[in-house]
């Protein structure tokens, strides 16, 4: 945990400033272990493996534990890296593109492995808050340690450890794994200054009931409580089916001119197209991670626009991605 991180930290539970209580073990700019304290309320927060821990598993309701476990085993195996990473984030998150995070303070809500986290800090924001709930924060420390201008933080979206200063929030491929979305939505949006700006993209219900109806009874009851190792195994059987197919098929007939037409036929094109120039380890990461959620929402259109409606936000944009999902931004104007 670098210093500056006490700039942005409150109290979840009180609000109270935070400050450094002990440290124990520090390693360049980072304070690998230690403790933080709440000046409002007296409670303590560790420092451990370079990580402030605002939640701690033992303390989270069953369904939020089980999406932590199995996220932040899924995070802590897949770590890698793909330069295509930048361009589909930026699909998540248009319109906004990389100079606006120019200078800008910037929240991460579900950060992951900390592959976003790591690009915003690149396109120059002053500084990142990548915040998750599981053990993926392993991961995302450990890219991202060594740039200055990025922060890793443990802690529940529902209960974020933050001053109300942040410039532009976002939050990709969270939301829908939350047991009540839009309050998680409000909550990050919550600490967004005035005429700062907030993302989210989610799964959306439109054109997914072959998943809603067909895919989430098997996730529900079956993938998502298995042993890691196994469904690691196991799902790259359909990992391999939508590997050749988009390999095969969906990636070579959209990038012909003449067969690009004939692709617009056919089964979920765009998104199938638009995940066909990834390599088997990021086609299994994505198989494996629709498997393993033990709460998925798909939301459909209307109630995502309320979700902007609740938080009184302006300017706002929605569109409709891959014709699978939805993604949103706005500006936010007073305090939630
Ligand atoms: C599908 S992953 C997406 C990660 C990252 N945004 C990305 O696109 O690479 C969902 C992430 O949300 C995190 N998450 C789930 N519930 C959360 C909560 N209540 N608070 C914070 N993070 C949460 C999970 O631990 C997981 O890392
Ligand atoms: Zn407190």
């Amino acid at each position: 945990m670098k210093r500056k991180l006490l700039d942005y930290l409150r109290c979840p539970s009180c609000a109270g400033g935070i400050v450094l209580a002990s440290v124990a073990v520090v390693e360049g700019a980072e304070i690998i272990q230690g403790e933080l304290g709440c000046e409002g309320c007296a409670h303590r927060f560790p420092i451990i493996r370079g990580v402030p821990r605002f939640a701690a598993a033992e303390n989270l309701q069953p369904d939020k534990a089980a999406t932590a476990e199995n996220f932040g085993w899924q995070w802590q195996h897949f770590t890698h890296r793909d330069e295509l990473y930048a361009d589909q984030f930026l699909g998540w998150i248009a319109p906004v593109v990389p100079g606006f995070f120019q200078d800008k303070i910037v929240l991460e809500g579900g950060c992951g492995k900390g592959r976003h986290t790591s690009l915003a800090a690149s396109w120059g924001a002053r500084d990142v808050i990548g915040v998750d709930l599981s053990a993926a924060v392993e991961t995302a420390f450990a890219a991202t340690r060594e740039l200055e201008n990025v922060h890793i933080v443990q802690a529940d979206i529902y209960h974020l450890p933050f001053a109300r200063v942040f410039d532009y929030a976002f939050s990709v491929g969270v939301l829908h794994h939350l047991p009540d979305p839009r309050s998680g939505f409000r909550s990050l949006a919550s600490k967004v200054k005035d005429g700062g700006h907030i993302s989210a993209w989610v799964y959306g219900a439109e054109n997914n009931e072959w998943i809603t109806r067909g895919i989430n009874p098997l996730r529900e009851k079956f993938s998502s409580r298995l042993n890691h190792r196994a469904l690691l195994q196991l799902s790259k059987l359909p990992a391999a089916l939508v590997y050749l197919a988009t390999k095969l098929v969906y990636g070579p007939l959209n990038r012909s001119g003449t067969g690009s037409a004939f692709a617009s036929h056919l089964f979920y094109n765009d998104y199938l197209s638009a995940i066909s120039k990834f390599g088997w380890r990021e086609q299994h990461t994505i198989v494996f991670d629709h498997l393993v959620a033990p709460t998925s929402h798909y939301i459909r259109r209307e109630d995502f626009e309320e979700w902007w409606h609740d938080i009184q936000a302006t300017e706002v944009v929605i569109g409709w991605h891959n014709k699978n999902s939805w993604r949103g931004f706005g500006r936010i104007n007073k305090e939630l």
